[in-house]
Formats: structure tokens, C-alpha cells, sequence
């Protein structure tokens, strides 16, 4: 809860992004759930020099042990390519992996053909769409 300013600004930042409202109940909500102990949510955030630089959230999907969703990764607006998404990434990946996770999904919405083509180079594919959304999938064995 001590970044949880750093957290606020970033996540008023991705709301804008995904043209949605901030709310602050259910930022602190949200927050709440996903920072409780044994929770199956996993969420890490990036610093530089004290400041929150980014953020990731992976989810574990609770029907099956090998495999997890990758909910979140965003880097603050003025830190965008200069390396921060890319370290985040293979950190979750290693993570995810150590937890004993094999295979990775995650859903990009339409509007943000962007994420596809980022995730493409990180090695996810295509799985299936499911309009407005295609989900994606990558296998880390
Ligand atoms: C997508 C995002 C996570 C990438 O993080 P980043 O720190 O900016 O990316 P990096 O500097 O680590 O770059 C890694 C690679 O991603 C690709 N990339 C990053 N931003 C890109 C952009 N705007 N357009 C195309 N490719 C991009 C580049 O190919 C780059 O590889 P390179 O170094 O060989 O050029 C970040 O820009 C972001 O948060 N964007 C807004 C939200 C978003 O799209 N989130 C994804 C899912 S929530």
C-alpha cells in the first residue's frame, strides 16, 4: 500500500487508455483484491529511482494449474519505449514459469491493435477471436 499513489496515476493513465472512467472505489476495491495474501493474483510494479515506472498483473486461473492470464502490462506514458515493458514482460514470463505455469492467455480489444502486434514479437499467437476481442496464447515450455 505505499505505492499506492505511484499505482493510482498509472492506473488513471491505463483507464484513460482503455476510454473508461477512473472511479476511485473501485481502484481501492481492485486494489484491495489483488494485494491480499495467497490471492491468486499476482501484481508487481516497476521503479526507477523511487518512482513507479510501470506495472503488471498476472491472474492464475484457479480450473487449471498450468495455466495463467496476463491482465495487466503498462508502462507510465513517459517512460514508453525505453526498455521498461520489455524487462516487465520477461519478468512476469519468468515468474509465471517458476510458479510452474505453462501456457499464458491474454485478450487485446479491437480498438488497440497496438498490443497485438507487441505481444506477436513477444511470442504470443492468435488463438481465437471473440469480437471485440482477440485472445492470445503463448506457450512457455
Ligand atoms: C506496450 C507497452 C507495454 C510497451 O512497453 P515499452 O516500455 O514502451 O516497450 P519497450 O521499450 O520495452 O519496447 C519493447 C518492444 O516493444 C515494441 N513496442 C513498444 N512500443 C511500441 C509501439 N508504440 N509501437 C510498436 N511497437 C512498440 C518495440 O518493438 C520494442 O522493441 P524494440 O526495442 O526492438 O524497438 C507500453 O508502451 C504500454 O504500456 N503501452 C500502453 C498500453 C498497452 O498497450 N499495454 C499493453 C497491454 S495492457
Amino acid at each position: 500500500m505505499d505505492d499506492v499513489d505511484g499505482i493510482r496515476r498509472l492506473t488513471q493513465q491505463l483507464v484513460q487508455y482503455r476510454g473508461k472512467i477512473f472511479n476511485e472505489e473501485r481502484f481501492i476495491f481492485g486494489l484491495r483484491k489483488r494485494t491480499k495474501p495467497n490471492s491468486r493474483h499476482h501484481f508487481f510494479v516497476c521503479t526507477q529511482n523511487g518512482e513507479i515506472v510501470g506495472m503488471t498483473l498476472a491472474e492464475l486461473i484457479p480450473s487449471c494449474k498450468t495455466e495463467a492470464y496476463l491482465n495487466t502490462l503498462f508502462v507510465d506514458k513517459a517512460h514508453q519505449r525505453q526498455g521498461v515493458g520489455r524487462k516487465m514482460f520477461n519478468f512476469i514470463m519468468d515468474y509465471l514459469r517458476d510458479l510452474g505455469i505453462e501456457t499464458v492467455f491474454i485478450n487485446i480489444h479491437k480498438n488497440q491493435p497496438m498490443e497485438e502486434t507487441f505481444f506477436e514479437k513477444f511470442g504470443f499467437k492468435v488463438d481465437f477471436e471473440l469480437k471485440p476481442f482477440t485472445c492470445m496464447v503463448k506457450h512457455l515450455t
